[in-house]
């Protein structure tokens, strides 16, 4: 497990990030001056359909401003800050990546926002967090690294509040085999792709009861189409974060899509009581 856990760190290694945010977000003001986070969504929604995602999953999960929200592999942290600007909430992010952390806590005092969302580098196989602390836990685009989704899931429930939700928004395996580099893994080496229908049967068994279910395949591939037609693409955008063979990367998934080699799943499930 180490070795693979190694391995997705080295994907998201983004040596010097903070410093290369700071350069590219001079574009859009001096260093005092305050960003929302809409004006980061091309850059930190790290994700097929960006902000517009992570607004349709929320609203989706029913997140509410008394809620503590718990954002799983929270990358440079844009979801978290998005959720508690529009609703008011606390959210905790944890991702595996240290400069991914660095960035995210850089980005949320930009905002203004340190006070209501915090960042802690963990992995999401062993959260550094009490048992039903949460009201709602937020995975997107994050359980495609993940070899050990029975693990995975059962952590989930175990962090939430009976009755709490998990919120997901992940690739999926459709038909054939995938192909490489993408924007999660540059080889098969760190890619742990289910379909939908595995998805599902490693999530229920972990406790959880399914709210909704959906097939997001179609929109993500009308967004990928018009993220291609837009020239220039929005700056500074998600190459500032993953380097210079991001539009590759992510020209790829587009194909994957395109072919229905892969697939966009969303789903909602409520934390069932656990049985003591
Ligand atoms: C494609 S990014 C998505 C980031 C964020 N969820 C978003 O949508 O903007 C995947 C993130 O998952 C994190 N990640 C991958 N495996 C992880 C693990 N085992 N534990 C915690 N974070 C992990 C990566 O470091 C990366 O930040």
């Amino acid at each position: 497990m180490t070795e693979v856990l190694d391995g997705v760190r080295e994907h998201y290694r983004a040596t010097g990030l903070t410093e290369r945010l700071k350069t590219a977000l001079s574009a859009l003001g001096p260093q005092d001056q305050r960003l929302t986070p809409q004006q980061l969504g091309a850059l930190d929604q790290f994700h097929t359909r960006g902000l517009a995602a992570t607004a349709e999953l929320a609203e989706l999960a029913g997140i509410t401003a008394d809620m503590s929200v718990l954002d799983i592999g929270s990358g440079v942290g844009g979801p978290a800050r998005f959720l508690a600007a529009t609703y008011g909430c606390h959210v905790t992010g944890v991702d595996l990546s240290e400069p991914f952390v660095d960035a995210a806590r850089y980005l949320t005092e930009r905002t203004g926002q340190s006070g209501q969302v915090s960042f802690q580098v963990a992995s999401a196989l062993e959260l550094p967090l009490d048992d039903g602390s949460f009201s709602v836990v937020l995975l997107q685009h994050v359980a495609m690294n993940i070899s050990d989704r029975a693990r995975l899931y059962r952590e989930i429930r175990r962090v939430l509040k009976p009755r709490g939700r998990f919120a997901t928004f992940d690739v999926v395996l459709s038909s054939g085999e995938p192909h490489y580099p993408l924007p999660w893994a540059r080889t098969p080496a760190t890619s742990f792709l289910l379909t939908a229908a595995a998805t599902r049967e490693a999530i229920e068994p972990a406790g959880f009861r399914t709210l909704a279910w959906k097939d997001d395949t179609e929109a993500a591939k009308a967004w990928m189409a018009q993220l291609r037609a837009s020239v220039p693409p929005p700056s500074p955008n998600l190459g500032v974060v993953m380097g210079p063979d991001f539009a590759q990367l992510s020209a790829n998934l587009g194909r994957n899509l395109m072919e229905g080699r892969l697939g966009i799943l969303t789903a909602v499930l409520e934390a069932a009581p656990i049985n003591t």
